[in-house]
């Protein structure tokens, strides 16, 4: 099964979890638009009852053109589940997420979940954590220094610009600095160092968030936080 009929695979399965009434957090990413597509075919075909609330604007502009209702975070007071995608995840279910840019929204919406289920190909799997820079999303102001800090860390950080070589900035006004690391062998020791640093908003290491992780390929596995 190539990548993308995976990504099909798992988004499909997703929307098969999600039940009438529920308040719905919607993530971002090329998995994420398969599950959104599908559960707008259960909302139209099921009359399917949902609200969701979404990590970014181009989830919450997909989502209204499918018919998807769409509401903002403070308007509800907690979401039921949230299904999102993710770079990499390793055994314990933790992982780097923000290839997207939207790591910021993403956490946000998470942690106000009573449910995070992360829907990802085969790819995505590594332990230690690695074989995808680490996104960091930062204040514009002083961005240099910041580098120049991270990179006297031994962090390897780059700027992140688009395909036209423009500087990318995130939904929220902010930069997003790349870290290129070959393994992040301790994680939560990296994303309390990152915490502390002036000018940073947040960092793409998600710990402790996703109750199960939806896995694509012949089978579905379904990994379980333990
Ligand atoms: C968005 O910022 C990210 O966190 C995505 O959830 C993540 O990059 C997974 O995206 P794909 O499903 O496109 O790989």
């Amino acid at each position: 099964m190539d990548i993308v009929e995976q990504k099909k695979q798992v988004g499909k399965y997703a929307a098969s979890l999600v039940e009438d009434k529920m308040t719905v957090g919607l993530g971002t990413g090329s998995t994420v638009k398969f599950f959104v597509d599908a559960l707008a075919e259960r909302v139209k075909n099921e009359g399917l009852d949902i609200i969701g609330v979404t990590t970014s604007n181009r989830t919450a502009e997909q989502a209204t053109s499918l018919g998807i209702k769409i509401v903002d975070l403070d308007a509800v007071e907690n979401i039921d589940l949230t299904i999102d995608g993710a770079d990499r995840v390793n055994q314990q279910l933790d992982g780097i997420k923000g290839g997207g840019a939207a790591l910021l929204f993403e956490k946000i919406v998470a942690i106000n979940s009573k449910q995070n289920i992360w829907i990802v190909d085969e790819t995505k799997l590594a332990d230690p954590l690695g074989g995808f820079p680490l996104p960091v999303e930062v204040v514009t102001y002083g961005v240099g220094h910041l580098i120049e800090l991270f990179a006297k860390a031994d962090l390897h950080p780059v700027l992140r610009k688009d395909a036209a070589g423009e500087t990318v900035v995130t939904d929220n006004g902010n930069y997003i600095i790349d870290l290129h690391l070959d393994q992040i062998e301790n994680p939560v020791e990296l994303a309390d160092w990152l915490a502390q640093q002036v000018g940073v908003i947040e960092h793409g290491l998600f710990i402790n968030i996703a109750n199960h992780v939806i896995v694509a390929g012949e089978e579905i596995k379904v990994l379980d936080r333990k």
